[in-house]
């Protein structure tokens, strides 16, 4: 059998997921609204008036759960002089040359930066969304300011799905990473072939 490592508590992966289903309920609600072409999509959720009331409370309820997951990975997602690097040589990566790029930690630059896309996106996301949200805070925002909200709220929630196919594909393409999320754990040659640097640590070496 194949040596593992423990990646991910149970606690984490239950959060990741409760993120990730709450971001199909937001965004398939959303594009019910979006766009009268996928309006059938509120069929889903009961008609257009429940798919109206019931988008920002899922949004908020997504925000709410990446709070917790971004606050146990956040640390580990810091920017380094080694990551430019990375990103430097990614043309490497595409070639499937990885074994000639910067080692790399428990996550490399591209899984950084599609976590510091998530939480800007979601912010401007939580924030927008307030702005117009009719029920609660009608009148409190200009009109002109409410318009602007509505158009950054679109941006953001493009920038969030581009990212979450990104991160998807990205989880798909690195043979074994899934599990990671679904088990728990990783195999000790996929921690050493992609994180040979997080393999070290684990290993209680330098
Ligand atoms: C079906 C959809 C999704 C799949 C298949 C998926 C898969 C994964 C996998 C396999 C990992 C572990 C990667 C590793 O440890 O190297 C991961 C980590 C993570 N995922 Fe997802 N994910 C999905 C949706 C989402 C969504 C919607 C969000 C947030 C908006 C999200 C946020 C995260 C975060 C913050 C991490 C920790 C990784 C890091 O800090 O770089 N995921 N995901």
């Amino acid at each position: 059998m194949k040596r593992t490592i423990v990646r991910y508590q149970d606690s984490t992966r239950i959060n990741h997921w409760f993120v990730a289903l709450l971001f199909v309920f937001a965004g398939l609600s959303g594009l019910a609204l979006f766009h009268p072409s996928m309006f059938f999509f509120s069929n889903l959720f009961g008609g257009g008036s429940w798919t109206r009331i019931l988008h920002p409370y899922f949004g908020l309820l997504m925000v709410f759960g990446f709070v917790f997951l971004f606050l146990q990975v956040w640390r580990e997602n810091i920017w380094t002089r080694n990551d430019t690097e990375w990103i430097r040589n990614s043309e490497k990566l595409l070639r499937g040359d990885e074994e000639h790029m910067p080692p790399v930690g428990k996550y490399n630059a591209g899984q950084k930066a599609v976590v510091w896309v998530f939480a800007v996106s979601l912010l401007v996301l939580l924030i927008t969304g307030f702005m117009f949200w009719r029920p609660w805070f009608d009148g409190v925002f200009p009109i002109v300011l409410q318009r602007v909200a509505v158009l950054l709220h679109a941006l953001a929630a493009f920038a969030l799905v581009l990212s979450v196919i990104i991160h998807v594909y990205a989880a798909i393409w690195v043979k074994g990473s899934v599990r990671a999320m679904t088990r728990g754990t990783v195999t000790e040659g996929w921690a050493r072939r992609h994180h040979p640097l997080w393999y070290k640590e684990m290993r209680g070496e330098k």
